[in-house]
């Protein structure tokens, strides 16, 4: 349905635990992200990033308010495939070559087109993407060379890089990546950042993404929602109103330096609120 967000949560909240030592890990969330947005989480740690992504992508459910995916439940959304998850490392089958571990879920869940073409809010994409298809994105992002390896021949970069190919390559109506590059060096960190953006813009996936770095939230994001612990909330939703493609040159540029100084502010307070 056109105007359907491809994200929506409307005043969840999610406890763990029982009683006096039970933990807010959300409370009182509200986020609206329209489809193709490139939106990413940040926060001190232990602020509720990754239960969102849960709640999210199905893995767990609120226990007050609500959370759709294309105007759907997410475990519904989950079904039909339409959400793709990239954890912090990469899940890669060791036995299998980099290629074959990028098309082995295609072939894997062939029920889920069907399911994803009756909710009216998806892509309602019907073929999986072929192997030709998987090749392309393979080469294009830098793997062209070791679509025949097996995972442990890679750098932990390369690895990581397949599984982003790999869920993308599903065609999911919205991935969500909780600090994929976390683990990875700055150099390799920033040349992922390029592939990422690379995909997304040809893609135009609605991405939700949690990171710790101020500068990669405000090079990928449309949008920066900064949160704070004690209860976990978000406190302020800033907009990236720099334009795209964001190369090397705009880095330097004084509008992204702004933009950095404003997302660190406002987490500045969001510690400082977290700590009182
Ligand atoms: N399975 C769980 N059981 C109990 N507490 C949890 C569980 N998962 C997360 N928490 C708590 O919920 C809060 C938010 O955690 P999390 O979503 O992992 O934060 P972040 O990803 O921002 O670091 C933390 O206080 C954490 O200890
Ligand atoms: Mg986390």
């Amino acid at each position: 349905m056109p105007g359907t967000p491809a994200l929506e949560l409307r005043s969840v909240r999610r406890t763990y635990g029982l009683g006096p030592s039970a933990t807010v890990a959300l409370d009182d969330v509200h986020l609206a992200v329209r489809p193709g947005r490139f939106v990413s989480l940040i926060g001190p740690s232990g602020c509720g990033k990754s239960t969102l992504l849960r709640l999210v992508a199905g893995l767990e459910r609120p226990d007050h308010g609500d959370v759709r995916v294309h105007g759907v439940a997410p475990a519904t959304a989950c079904a039909a495939k339409m959400i793709g998850l990239v954890p912090q490392s990469p899940a890669l089958l060791p036995w299998m070559s980099v290629l074959r571990n990028v098309t082995l879920p295609q072939k894997i869940n062939p029920g889920a087109a069907g399911r994803r073409e009756r909710i009216p809010g998806s892509s309602g994409r019907q073929t999986a993407p072929d192997a030709p298809y998987l090749r392309e994105l393979l080469v294009k992002a830098g793997l062209g060379e070791v679509m025949h390896k097996l995972p442990a021949q890679l750098s932990g970069g390369m690895r990581q890089r397949v599984a982003i190919v790999r869920a993308f390559g599903l065609r999911p109506d919205v991935l969500v990546m909780d600090e994929p590059f976390s683990a990875l060096d700055e150099f390799t960190r920033e040349s992922l950042q390029n592939q990422l953006l690379a995909l997304w813009d040809e893609l135009k996936t609605t991405v939700l993404f949690v990171t710790h770095s101020v500068a990669e939230a405000v090079r990928l994001s449309d949008t920066v929602v900064v949160m704070a612990p004690g209860p976990g909330r978000i406190v302020e939703t800033i907009e990236i109103e720099l334009p795209r493609p964001r190369g090397e040159r705009l880095l330097g540029e004084r509008r992204f330096h702004e933009y950095e100084d404003l997302v660190r502010d406002r987490l500045r307070r969001a510690w400082h609120d977290g700590a009182a």
